[in-house]
């Protein structure tokens, strides 16, 4: 099996920053990539917000802090990414980018280097058919806030081989995640039951049927969720929710997830969450 010491994460966002960030702190050294160094700064910050909270909770030292930040290189250049031997592209759910991210990281990387998507839900296959190396490339889905959640789905492609496979689980295992096996479908296991639901709460509060609020409060402590499906969307990003329940309701062409009105109502406003300081709620 494939020794990994170098990751390249692409996208440096909410979720690529949270899995650069896992990755330098399970001792790998880090290429963060994104097309715009602004982007690049914004992740290696939150970041370190996330590290110096540790610290000031007397979770790690000072020291140990740092040492996570050396590993961390930040770049707006793809060619940085050559010397890495596992790949994770974590850049928008648009396939046309996915696309050519990956035709791109199959000239620049070496041969045999895997590549990861961590898409939520957009087929592995028809990323992978891109790269020059369809049976390196495999789905490896976190979840956000990735340094909290325990969860990757690792979601074969058609042409996937075990050893990518099998590289990707012993990957997770290091960075102290656990890994689900899923076969390639639309929204693979988990956004597939969850993302349906969250939609569903949007359809609650646009039908008047309960406020924000209590829809939320209801969940929470009527169903024991952390937290409520409206705050929980607004955690995940309204865009990328909307883009993932499009992909749900174009690939299974079924009227019942149609994405919410609502939803769509707020991403054309620019409300996408907590990212861009609104959405369901204000922050
Ligand atoms: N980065 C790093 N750490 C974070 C964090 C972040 N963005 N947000 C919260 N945390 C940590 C904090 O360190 C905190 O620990 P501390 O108080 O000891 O420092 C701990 O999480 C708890 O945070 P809070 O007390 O602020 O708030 P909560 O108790 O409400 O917990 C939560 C926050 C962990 C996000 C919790 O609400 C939760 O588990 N929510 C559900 C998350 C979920 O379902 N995620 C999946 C989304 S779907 C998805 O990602 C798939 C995609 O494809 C759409």
């Amino acid at each position: 099996m494939m020794k990994v010491q170098a990751v390249g994460v692409i996208g440096a966002g909410l979720m690529g920053s949270g899995i650069a960030q896992v990755a330098a702190e399970s001792g790998y050294k880090v290429v963060l990539r994104d097309i715009d160094l602004q982007y690049v700064d914004r992740g290696l910050k939150s970041i370190s917000k996330n590290l110096n909270r540790d610290v000031e909770k007397g979770r790690r030292t000072r020291e140990e802090a740092e040492a996570v930040l050396k590993r961390l290189t930040g770049t707006t250049e793809m060619e940085a990414l050559s010397g890495c031997d596992f790949v994770i592209e974590a850049a928008v759910e648009k396939i046309d980018l996915k696309k050519a991210i990956f035709r791109e990281l199959g000239a620049i990387c070496k041969p045999g280097v895997m590549l990861a998507s961590n898409t939520s839900g957009l087929s592995i296959t028809e990323i992978a058919a891109s790269s020059n190396r369809p049976a390196k490339v495999i789905g490896m889905h976190f979840f956000n806030p990735v340094p909290v959640m325990k969860l990757v789905e690792l979601i074969k492609g058609a042409e996937t081989d075990q050893e990518t496979v099998d590289t990707a689980a012993v990957l997770v295992e290091s960075f102290g995640k656990e890994a689900i096996f899923v076969q390639e479908a639309p929204l693979f296991a988990v956004n597939r039951i969850l993302v349906p639901m969250l939609n569903e709460a949007m359809f609650v509060l646009m039908e008047g049927i309960a406020s924000a609020e209590d829809i939320d409060k209801g969940m929470r402590l009527g169903a024991n969720h952390p937290i409520g499906p409206l705050a929980l969307s607004d955690l995940v990003g309204l865009d990328t929710l909307l883009f993932v329940s499009e992909t749900l309701y174009q690939e299974t062409g079924d009227s019942k997830y149609r994405p919410c009105p609502l939803l769509r109502k707020l991403v054309r406003a620019g409300h996408l969450g907590r990212k861009s300081g609104r959405g369901f709620y204000i922050y």
